[in-house]
């Protein structure tokens, strides 16, 4: 039995007439890290905020290792660490000082408030940094530091709030190695992203969220299965061909071809039907067609669908923005 590290029961957040959180019905296990999926504008700072205690609930329940958010709100807060899109460091310290700061305020004696810090430097790759003030960090220094600072004392449950918005790739890498660290030590992390491939690469479990609501919810396979079996994707040797090969491949798997923006390549989804044989079953079934017409192919696929087509499919409208009367 896994341990349950949140559970909310229609948890409500509205401002005037805007329900950011809508009912929303979470069960985050333990020890790993769960993936909080949507769009600019789904609730997901405003659930994570209630669910850190820093908003109150308007509607519903929210336990946090079975501690209510609301009426153990103290207890919660030594549970929980959080980052994301508010930073508190102070820009005209040392990334040394910074830390040494925060763990004096959590508590800790000057000697072990600095060889904390030291030991997150080091971990986070900031030692060599440690002695400059934060304004002259990159943006993934700082978000690293960020990190760090909420790992002071060792959260059992660490909230990261996109932490990778507006990093380069690199710094994103780096951050996800993090994220992966820390749940090697124990801690269990939500992650909000809007990044369909991060949920996809950090967590074993994603939840879907849209307007405030859960609407899916699972391992990331278990949501890309939902949606269809999978994608062929068959790269023709000659490109005058493709037409009869969209043709023969639609009608073998029950499927209309995407438009690919090279000639020569053939991208279906093939349809789910919740049986056994399954998608491998149908394309290699379709290839031996293509085969038999006489069209040769020099490379094919059987990719699982990505997260963005499981958006599309679950919401009827791709990942954008919440329309905002603004
Ligand atoms: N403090 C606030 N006051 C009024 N509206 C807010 C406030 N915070 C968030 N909202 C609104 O609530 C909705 C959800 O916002 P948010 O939780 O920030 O979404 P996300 O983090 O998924 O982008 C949005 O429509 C946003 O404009
Ligand atoms: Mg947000």
């Amino acid at each position: 039995m896994t341990e349950t590290a949140i559970e909310t029961n229609g948890l409500v957040k509205v401002f005037g007439d805007n329900r950011a959180v809508d009912g929303l019905d979470l069960t985050v296990p333990a020890g790993a890290v769960f993936g909080v999926l949507g769009p600019n504008g789904a609730g997901k700072t405003t659930a994570v905020r209630m669910l850190a205690t820093l908003l109150r609930p308007d509607g519903g329940t929210a336990r946090v290792f079975g501690r209510d958010v609301v009426a153990e709100a103290d207890a919660v807060r030594s549970l929980v660490g959080l980052t994301g899109q508010y930073a508190s460091l102070d820009e005209d310290m040392t990334g040394r000082e910074n830390l040494v700061l925060i763990g004096r305020l959590l508590g800790f004696r000057k000697p072990a408030a600095r060889a904390r810090a030291d030991e997150l430097l080091e971990a986070f790759g900031l030692t060599a940094a440690a002695e400059r003030q934060v304004k002259n960090y990159s943006g993934g220094m700082r978000r690293r530091l960020d990190i760090s600072a909420t790992l002071l004392n060792t959260p059992r449950l660490l909230f990261l709030d996109e932490p990778t918005t507006g990093l380069d790739p690199r710094s994103r890498n780096q951050v996800w190695d993090i994220v992966r660290a820390v749940v090697s030590y124990g801690t269990t992390v939500l992650l909000t992203t809007q990044y369909l491939d991060e949920a996809d690469q950090l967590a074993s479990r994603i939840g879907v969220i849209d307007h405030g609501k859960l609407i899916a919810e699972g391992t990331p396979g278990e949501l890309k299965s939902s949606v269809g079996a999978g994608t062929v994707h068959v790269r023709l040797r000659d490109p005058a061909q493709r037409a009869d090969a969209e043709k023969l491949l639609s009608a073998a798997l029950g499927a209309t071809a995407t438009p690919d923006p090279d000639p020569r390549r053939v991208v279906i989804r093939v349809p789910g039907h919740g049986t056994e044989h399954g998608a491998a079953e149908d394309a290699a079934r379709a290839l031996s067609e293509l085969a038999v017409a006489g069209i040769v192919i020099d490379d094919f696929s059987l990719g699982q669908p990505s997260l963005d087509e499981v958006f599309l499919a679950l919401t009827d409208h791709p990942a954008t923005e919440k329309e905002t009367a603004a």
